[in-house]
């Protein structure tokens, strides 16, 4: 699939899930079994879609993909998980809920990284020599 279909299909994942997660969180909408599924399932498909994005930079930065692998991977079976964690250690939900926020963020994030465009700086060529006005220095 084209990352930029990935990376749509992504957006639209990840805002409805956050915006479900923080009415949870501030306590505006109850999480019932449903609105819990709603979310999950959203999560879901977001964590699969950083896969699908890890596999399509696997071979340009390898290091970065199987880290966005494993953390979402991680994130995925902590977040399905959490909720025992709750009736386990009941004092420190507020670290279980920290746990959950930051691989999710930590995998969103990695993956920003994987896809951004390199900076100007960073560039191999300048924009001379990618406009062919100027030769490349080899
Ligand atoms: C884009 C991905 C995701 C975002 C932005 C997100 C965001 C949030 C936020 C903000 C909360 C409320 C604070 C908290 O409890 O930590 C939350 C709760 C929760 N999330 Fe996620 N989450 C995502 C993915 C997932 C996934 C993949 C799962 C599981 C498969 C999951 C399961 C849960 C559960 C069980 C809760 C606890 C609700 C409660 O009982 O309070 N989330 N999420």
């Amino acid at each position: 699939m084209h990352v930029r279909v990935i990376s749509l299909i992504l957006r639209f994942c990840a805002i409805p899930a956050l915006i479900l997660g923080i009415l949870f969180w501030i306590g505006l909408v109850v999480p019932t079994n449903a609105l819990l599924s709603i979310h999950m399932l959203l999560g879901i498909l977001v964590m699969l879609g950083l896969w699908m994005m890890s596999i399509a930079h696997f071979k340009s930065k390898p290091g970065l993909a199987i880290s966005i692998l494993l953390l979402s991977l991680i994130a995925i079976i902590f977040g399905i998980t959490q909720e025992n964690f709750f009736v386990l250690a009941p004092s420190l939900i507020w670290l279980i809920k920290l746990i959950h926020l930051l691989l999710v963020f930590g995998a969103l994030t990695l993956c920003n990284m994987l896809t951004r465009s390199p900076h100007p700086t960073e560039r191999k060529t300048t924009f001379l020599q990618q406009k062919k006005i100027l030769p490349q220095d080899n």
